[in-house]
């Protein structure tokens, strides 16, 4: 099935591993250019050249999605590479979990300026290119903690705050046939995950919680985000999508 994906310019933020490692591969096997950005600008530059070597179109670039000018750099990276931006990802985020009263100020400021101004940043960068060609696809990566986790009082603020900016952006940019929606995955298994100490725990939860009894793995999210950003997707806006194996609240 051809998802009319070949030749579009995608960035995707958070993509040296996980989720958006395996969000890129998918959508460059489908035909598209791929930036892959990441404040780990080591790994970035080894998740793309592993694409490129396998005769998919990917370059990778270092940044920080809350600082204006790499934001920025990424999306000319795009343009001077590839010829334009066609399709966000915003996927970079992490965890620093705590009750909320031994939640420091910082901690709350870092992972909710992650999820919520590297969305802003990147598809305010992007959004130009996209009305200039009459096509674009704003996908976010939120996640089901959106109805709430203990100790995650940032994260679950910061990702159901990432559901409203993408309706805002739906009923926004429609009328230049740019799409925006959200994925929301459960569990998945990343580096994010097998670190927690309590990983074990949790994914027996989530086995024995999911009507799917397994977690998800990176491929589960990235072939969501890859039909929502595809010709496929074309008349649906402002959704979120969730990849959970079958599990709600
Ligand atoms: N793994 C899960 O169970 C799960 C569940 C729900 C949602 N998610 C979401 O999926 C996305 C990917 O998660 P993952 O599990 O692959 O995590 P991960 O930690 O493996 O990957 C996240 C990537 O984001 C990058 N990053 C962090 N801060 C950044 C910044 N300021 N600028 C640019 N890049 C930055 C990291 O370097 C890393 O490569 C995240 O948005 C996460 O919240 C994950």
């Amino acid at each position: 099935m051809d998802m009319g994906l070949n030749g579009k310019v995608a960035i995707v933020t958070g993509a040296a591993r996980g989720i958006g490692a395996g969000i890129a591969r998918s959508l460059a096997e489908e035909g598209a250019c791929v930036v892959i950005s990441d404040i780990n600008a080591e790994g970035a530059v080894a998740t793309a050249r592993a694409l490129s070597d396998a005769g998919l179109a990917a370059v990778g670039i270092g940044g920080d999605v809350t600082n204006v000018d790499d934001v920025e750099a990424a999306v000319s990276l795009a343009g001077d590479t590839f010829g334009s931006v066609d399709i966000v990802v915003n996927n970079a985020a992490l965890t620093r979990d705590g009750f909320l009263t031994r939640m420091s100020e910082e901690d709350f400021d870092l992972v909710t300026g992650i999820i919520l101004k590297g969305a802003f940043l990147l598809t305010r960068a992007a959004v130009p290119h996209m009305i200039a060609n009459q096509w674009g696809r704003i996908v976010n990566v939120a996640s089901r903690a959106i109805y709430g986790n203990v100790g995650q009082a940032n994260y679950a603020a910061g990702k159901a705050g990432l559901i409203g900016f993408t309706k805002a952006m739906a009923l926004e940019q429609g009328r230049y046939n740019i799409t925006a929606n959200a994925v929301a995955p459960g569990f998945t298994e990343t580096e994010m995950t097998t670190a927690h100490p309590n990983f074990e725990k949790i994914r027996e939860a989530a086995i024995r919680g999911n009507a799917v009894p397994r977690v998800g793995q990176p491929e589960d999210i990235a072939a969501a985000v890859t039909f929502l950003a595809s010709e496929h997707g074309r008349y649906i806006t402002g959704e979120t999508l969730h990849v959970t194996g079958g599990r709600y609240g």
